[in-house]
């Protein structure tokens, strides 16, 4: 795959994927991105002639169609993809997350294009604190969110054009990622930011909500691994056994950054807010041969720790939208 066109790759994720190619391939990478309030040129920056930037809309035929023809691959992380912001606005999740994914796969199906489609662990719904279950490829979906409901939808979309029409794609549902250029509206930078600004971090109702917390470089080795070696068709779950409630995260973080582990404030609950979370990633494991390398919660947040306070340039300027928006949500 010498071309590849990764949708979103100045958000998080992807531009953790775009260093993850550059890195470990030989492959030309074309970055379609929006550039909406979650996206950052900066995380793509510096990454010379291999990495090419085009400022566009997934939902936008026009936009979409040629990139799709040159592309040997296109891989799909672009998507609003805050819970708390499609309680507030669900609009663009539908346009974005259903329309933009609608759009990019008629291209494929069109040029005839290898597709990876990124999606999330949510779209199967909570479990249990006590449940001895985690989700595997076979669990029904169950989304609770506007968010994790387009990305269901999303999902469904992905299989419907696999069966009907022969498209050649796989998915992948990930767990909760964590590591460098998160948006500070997301649970771990916010309360890192908030603690370097003296704040207390805010933690959603009893703190009690379990999250499956994988590093997102290991996320990028799996989505390489599925795009090289996954069989069409199939659905991949990656997780890192990274399973923790969010109270003992936010104690966590307030112990690696020099503070009694007590000292977070509860804030009000998330509106429908998943339980828990948790992923049985065997058959990427066993199939395709993955495993991650980044199972050292403590010492990937201590590095994340260190990430945030390095850059705080990147996220300044940011951060006081962010909080006045939570803060009138009694958050
Ligand atoms: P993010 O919000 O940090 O980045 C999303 C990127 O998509 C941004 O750069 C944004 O500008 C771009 N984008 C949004 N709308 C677009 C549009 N219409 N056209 C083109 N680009 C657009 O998100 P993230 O956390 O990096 O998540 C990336 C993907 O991974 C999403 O599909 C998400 O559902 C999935 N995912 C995320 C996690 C997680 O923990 N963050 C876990 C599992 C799966
Ligand atoms: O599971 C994968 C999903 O993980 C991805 O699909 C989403 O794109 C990604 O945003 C993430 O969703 P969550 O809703 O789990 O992540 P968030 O960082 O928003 O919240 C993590 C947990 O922390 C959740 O239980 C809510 C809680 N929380 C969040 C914030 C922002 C707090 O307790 N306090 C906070 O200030």
């Amino acid at each position: 795959m010498k071309n590849i066109l990764v949708t979103g790759g100045a958000g998080f994720i992807g531009s953790n994927f775009v260093h993850y190619l550059v890195e470990n391939t030989d492959a030309q990478v074309t970055v379609l991105d929006k550039m909406t309030y979650a996206a950052s040129k900066e995380s793509v920056d510096g990454l010379g002639d291999r990495v090419k930037l085009i400022v566009g809309d997934i939902a936008d035929a026009a936009v979409v169609d040629p990139l799709v023809a040159e592309a040997d691959a296109v891989v799909h992380y672009a998507a609003e993809s805050h819970n708390d912001n499609s309680l507030n606005d669900p609009s663009p999740f539908v346009t974005t997350n259903i329309i933009g994914t609608f759009t990019l796969l008629e291209a494929v199906r069109k040029y005839g294009v290898r597709y990876h489609h990124i999606s999330t662990d949510e779209v199967y719904g909570d479990l249990e604190l006590d449940d001895p279950e985690r989700f595997t490829e076979s669990t029904p979906y169950n989304p609770s969110s506007p968010y994790s409901s387009t990305k269901a939808g999303s999902d469904l979309l992905v299989r419907a054009w696999v069966r009907s029409f022969g498209v050649e794609a796989t998915i992948s549902n990930c767990s909760n990622n964590y590591g460098p250029w998160q948006h500070i509206e997301k649970f771990i930078p916010r309360q890192i930011t908030n603690l370097i600004d003296g704040v207390k971090p805010k933690l959603y109702g009893a703190g009690l909500n379990v999250r499956d917390w994988i590093h997102a470089n290991d996320h990028s080795s799996a989505v390489l691994t599925i795009l090289e070696k996954g069989a069409i068709g199939e659905t991949y779950l990656i997780g890192a056994d990274g399973e923790k409630n969010n109270l003992d995260t936010v104690k966590l973080i307030l112990r690696l950054m020099g503070h009694d582990e007590n000292d977070f404030e509860h804030v009000n609950d998330r509106a429908g807010h998943d339980l828990r979370y948790a992923i049985d990633s065997t058959k990427l494991r066993t199939e395709l041969g993955w495993t991650p390398k980044f199972q050292n919660f403590e010492s990937g947040m201590a590095d994340t720790i260190q990430w945030y306070r390095d850059n705080e340039t990147w996220w300044r300027a940011k951060k006081a939208e962010v909080e006045a928006k939570y803060a009138s949500q009694g958050q």
